[in-house]
């Protein structure tokens, strides 16, 4: 096989996305391997799961310096140090630099919790339920400028059942997020779905 993409991740909470990757890429054929683990705070509780892996980590917290354009620097700084091939963002509550998502064109994914297009931002969950949808699901697709836009490289549909709370919702997607995201960086990090491909 071919040289494994090297991989960074970037977390603002749990991290479960993240440690779904973690234990793919713990795979011998899986086409990637996750090389840091990068939050916007300190206390971002995916941290833990990182160190325990022994996968490094880097901090780069928004108040820590001069406005967003140096934290994205500083950010990029990292994942050029670790020699990063693909970005991925996993519930990173920031939104980047179009600087940052212009440099790493094709090169970012981000898994949100839609059908993208539908339900763009926060609270999808609770929003889709007080839409009456049927189908909810989620999304991985790369990363440009405009918040949850871009190129879709996948999704998996979920049903809305009767009595469904946000929070049972949540986390029926969530259960088919961690399945989502490893097929979809396979995808990317073996060259079977490029950016360019994608493109209208
Ligand atoms: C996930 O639902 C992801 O789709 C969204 O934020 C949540 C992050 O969860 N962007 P986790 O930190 O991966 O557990």
């Amino acid at each position: 096989m071919s040289e494994k993409k090297r991989v960074a991740v970037l977390i603002s909470g749990r991290g479960s996305n993240m440690s779904a990757l973690v234990e793919a890429a713990r795979a011998s054929e899986f086409p990637a391997e996750i090389v840091g683990v990068i939050a916007n705070k300190a206390s971002a509780e995916g941290l833990v799961f990182a160190g325990q892996n022994n996968i490094p980590t880097a901090v780069f917290a928004l108040k820590d310096y001069a406005d967003k354009a140096a934290a994205d620097a500083a950010i990029d700084g990292q994942l050029r140090a670790w020699e990063v091939d693909i970005v991925c963002l996993a519930g990173f509550m920031r939104l980047l630099s179009a600087e940052f998502c212009a440099k790493w064109e094709g090169k970012a994914l981000n898994i949100h919790p839609s059908l993208l297009p539908a339900f763009k931002g926060l609270d999808t969950h609770a929003r889709a339920l007080d839409d009456d949808v049927s189908e909810h699901g989620c999304t991985v697709h790369f990363v440009t400028a405009d918040m949850d836009d871009g190129p879709i490289i996948g999704q998996v549909t979920v049903p809305v059942e009767f009595g469904d709370t946000p929070g049972l919702l949540a986390a029926r997607v969530l259960k088919a997020e961690h399945k989502l995201y490893p097929w979809a960086l396979a995808q990317v990090a073996s060259g079977a779905i490029r950016f360019e491909d994608l493109q209208d």
